[in-house]
C-alpha cells in the first residue's frame, strides 16, 4: 500500500521526498452501544483494516487533501486561514475538522501540508470509517508538527470534539478512542466517565469475531442519533431529581426500576433502560471473558440486540433479520447490532469450524428475504492509529 500512496503522492505534488506514512484502524464494539454518551462502559477493539495516509509540510498556508477511494473529488484544496465545513470539500470535512479542532485547542499550524488518503472500511457500515480518518489526520499532524503534549487520548478528544462541532454529528468518545488506543488482541473496557480503561485479551479459543455488513444505511443515521442524545438527556434530567448521580451510567438496573417513576414519557423509560443496562451487561461480560466464559458473553450480546432493538429502537429490519439468522445457526455464540445502527453491521462470535457454513447459510437466507447480499468479513484486532517506518 505505501509503494501505491507514495507514487499517487509524488504525481499530485511533485515528489514525495520526505512524506511520512500513516495507519489508523477502523473498530468494532463487542458490547456497550450507546453508553458512551451517557457515563457508561464500552468494549470495542481496533481492526487491522482501517485508513492509510502519506503526508508532508508545505511552504505555504494550502492544505490538501486526496482520497485514492474517491478520485473524483479530485484534489481538495482549503486554507488555514478559512478553516470552515464547506458542502463542496465533502470527505475532506474530516480531515479538516480535526486541524479546526487543533486550533481550538491551542496548536494552531503555521503552514499548512499535503496528504492522501486510501482506506479499506466500507464507508457508512458502522465500523468507524471516519473515527479513522480523524484520528489519522491527528497521528500525522502530531508527527509533521513535532506537536509533543498531545497524547493518543487528545488525538481522540480532538477527534470527537471536530466531529461535535465541526461535522454536527453529536458522537461520544467510544470511536475515536477505539480507534488511537487499539492494541493488538485485545478489546479496550472503556469507563466514559473518567476515560479510565483496561486491556483485556480477547481470546476466543476456538471462535472468531465475524462482522455482517447488510449493506443498509438508513438515511436518518445523524439526526436519529442526536435524537437518542436528547432523550438520555431528558431522562437523565428526570432522574436526578430522585436520585444522586451525574450520569445514567452511574444506576443499576435496581436503582432504575425504583427511581423510573419520574419518567413519564415511556419512550424516556425505554431509553434510559436501554443505557442502563447496557452499561451492567457490559461490566458483566467483561468479567464473563475474563474467566473465559464465552457462552455467557455470548448471552449477553444477544440480550445487547434485544435492548437496541426493542428499547432504544436503533436497529432496523435487515439487520434485524442478520441477528435472528444468526441466533438460529448452529456454532454461534453471540450476536448483536453494532455501531450507532439504522442499518450498518452486526458483530458474531461463530465457532472456528461453524465460520463456513454460517457465511452460506446467512449468506443465501439474507438475500433470499432483502433482495440484496450482505458482505461479511472475519476480522483480526490490531493496534491502533500510529506512523508506520
Ligand atoms: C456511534 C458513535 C459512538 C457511539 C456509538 C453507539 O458509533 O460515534 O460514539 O455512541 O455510535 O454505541
Amino acid at each position: 500500500m505505501k509503494e501505491k500512496l507514495l507514487k499517487k503522492f509524488a504525481e499530485l505534488f511533485e515528489n514525495s521526498e520526505g512524506a511520512g506514512f500513516f495507519f489508523s484502524p477502523g473498530r468494532v464494539n463487542l458490547i456497550g452501544e450507546h453508553t458512551d454518551y451517557n457515563g457508561g462502559h464500552v468494549f470495542p477493539c481496533a481492526l487491522t483494516i482501517g485508513t492509510y495516509g502519506v503526508a508532508r509540510k508545505r511552504a505555504d498556508r494550502k492544505v490538501h487533501f486526496y482520497s485514492m477511494n474517491l478520485d473524483h473529488f479530485g484534489v481538495v484544496e482549503a486554507s488555514l486561514d478559512n478553516l470552515v465545513n464547506q458542502e463542496s470539500y465533502g470527505w475532506a470535512n474530516y480531515p479538516l475538522g480535526v486541524v479546526w479542532a487543533f486550533a481550538e485547542k491551542g496548536h494552531s499550524l503555521d503552514v499548512g501540508f499535503d496528504m492522501i488518503i486510501w482506506g479499506n472500511i466500507p464507508n457508512g457500515s458502522g465500523l468507524s470509517s471516519s473515527a479513522s480518518l480523524e484520528v489519522l489526520t491527528g497521528v500525522i499532524l502530531r508527527d509533521l508538527y513535532g506537536i509533543q503534549d498531545v497524547s493518543m487520548t487528545d488525538i481522540a478528544l480532538y477527534g470527537q470534539y471536530s466531529e461535535n462541532n465541526f461535522n454536527g454529528c453529536n458522537c461520544g468518545i467510544m470511536d475515536q478512542f477505539a480507534v488511537a488506543m487499539g492494541k493488538k488482541d485485545h478489546a479496550i473496557f472503556l469507563d466514559t466517565s473518567t476515560l479510565k480503561y483496561e486491556y483485556a485479551p480477547v481470546k476466543l479459543k476456538d471462535a472468531k469475531i465475524v462482522i455482517t455488513n447488510s449493506k443498509v444505511k438508513h438515511s436518518l443515521v445523524d439526526s436519529a442519533y442526536n435524537d437518542r442524545r436528547r432523550e438520555c438527556t431528558d431522562a437523565l434530567a428526570a432522574l436526578k431529581t430522585v436520585a444522586d448521580i451525574e450520569t445514567l451510567g452511574d444506576l443499576t438496573v435496581e436503582e432504575f426500576e425504583k427511581h423510573k417513576h419520574v419518567l413519564t414519557d415511556p419512550v424516556l423509560e425505554k431509553r434510559a433502560k436501554h443505557a442502563v443496562a447496557e452499561n451492567q451487561r457490559t461490566i458483566e461480560a467483561v468479567a464473563a471473558l475474563k474467566r473465559d466464559d464465552i457462552t455467557r458473553f455470548g448471552e449477553l450480546m444477544n440480550q445487547s440486540h434485544v435492548s437496541l432493538r426493542d428499547d432504544y429502537e436503533v436497529s432496523c429490519k435487515e439487520v434485524d433479520i442478520l441477528t435472528e439468522l444468526a441466533w438460529k445457526t448452529p456454532g454461534v455464540i453471540g450476536s448483536r447490532i453494532t455501531g450507532g445502527g439504522f442499518g450498518g453491521c452486526t458483530v458474531s462470535i461463530v465457532k472456528n469450524d461453524a465460520v463456513e457454513s454460517f457465511i452460506e447459510a446467512i449468506g443465501a437466507a439474507y438475500k433470499e428475504q432483502v433482495g440484496h447480499e450482505a458482505e461479511f468479513y472475519t476480522v483480526d484486532i490490531g493496534d491502533g492509529a500510529r506512523k508506520i517506518d
